[in-house]
């Protein structure tokens, strides 16, 4: 492709970045985000032009010393296909391994199969697949489950390590990263994680969330299969108690999300399923 230059964003590609974002999506979130994006001193904003016209952007932040986020990807329709988004990522890739990530992570919807196969070709992997789910309260018969103490929970999350994650700005509203013992000790402090009876699962809720809306967020479940499924239960238990919802950012698995259906878990529509993907750098 002749004269295609991809570079960082200047404030002056802002309105052409969100016209492209609108020509995609009608109701993009990028385009709001955007100029935040612009404003974030340690981000990674790039936009590819093609015979001076903008086709393409993409930004990505840090959400920890080691790991990124990235998200808001779009290649002009006229102009997919045409390895603008692979050339865009090599150069997003460069950039945070200049600046010592390690892992990149992002979320894609399943059937996004242009961004799916786009990172696969990048030698990306699937992390994990998140079903969002609902429960209204309403009673059921369950052993009872409380905050856990560090004891109870490090053999768990050591043997079981799962992504720490928190609200953002971003199509499904959460972006994830590597938990490392001292977020973890925090949310323990805060009694954040929950245990099961047996100590052999553990649940990470979303306690900026639970401050917020009084609501339970599980945003991490940890462990063997069936002491998940009964601190499911424990949860529902006590957020029946408390008269209060309990969300679910639940493993996809088809066991997992028949067991969910079961227990009166609706799926959060429409945006409830997504792949985590991941490039360690
Ligand atoms: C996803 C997107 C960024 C990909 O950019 P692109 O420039 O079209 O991708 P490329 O031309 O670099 O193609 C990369 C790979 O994906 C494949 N691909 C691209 N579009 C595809 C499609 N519609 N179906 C299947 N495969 C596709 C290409 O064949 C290529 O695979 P290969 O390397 O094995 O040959 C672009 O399609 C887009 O902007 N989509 C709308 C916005 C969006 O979905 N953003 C991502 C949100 S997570």
């Amino acid at each position: 492709m002749k004269d295609l230059e991809i570079r960082t964003a200047s404030r002056f590609d802002t309105e052409k970045v969100q016209r492209l974002c609108r020509l995609l999506y009608s109701e993009d979130y990028a385009v709001d985000a955007w100029p935040q994006w612009m404003e974030h001193k340690e981000a990674v904003n790039l936009v590819a032009l093609c015979d001076g016209e903008l086709i393409a952007c993409w930004h990505a932040e840090p959400l920890t010393q080691t790991d990124a986020w990235s998200q808001g990807t779009r290649v002009h329709p006229a102009f997919q296909g045409k390895g603008i988004g692979s050339l865009m990522l090599d150069r997003l890739e460069l950039e945070l391994r200049g600046r010592h990530f390690r892992v990149i992570r992002g979320s894609i919807a399943p059937d996004n199969i242009a961004s799916l196969t786009m990172v696969r070709s990048k030698k990306w992997s699937v992390h994990s697949s998140v079903c969002r789910r609902l429960c209204e309260p309403h009673q059921i018969r369950a052993s009872a489950v409380g905050p856990a103490d560090w004891k109870r929970i490090s053999h768990i999350a050591e043997k079981f390590p799962f992504l720490g994650s928190r609200q953002h700005h971003a199509h499904f509203a959460r972006s994830y990263f590597t938990l490392t013992d001292n977020p973890l000790r925090r949310l323990v402090g805060n009694e954040a994680v929950f245990v099961s009876e047996d100590n052999r699962a553990c649940a990470v809720l979303d306690d900026a969330y639970r401050s917020e809306t009084g609501d339970w967020w599980v945003v991490g479940i940890s462990g063997d299969y069936q002491p998940k499924l009964s601190l499911i239960k424990g949860l529902l238990s006590a957020t029946y108690k408390s008269g209060i919802n309990l969300l679910f950012d639940s493993p996809c698995q088809d066991q997992v999300q028949h067991a969910l259906t079961e227990l009166g878990f609706e799926p959060v529509l429409p945006n409830g399923r997504y792949v985590i993907v991941e490039r360690w750098l």
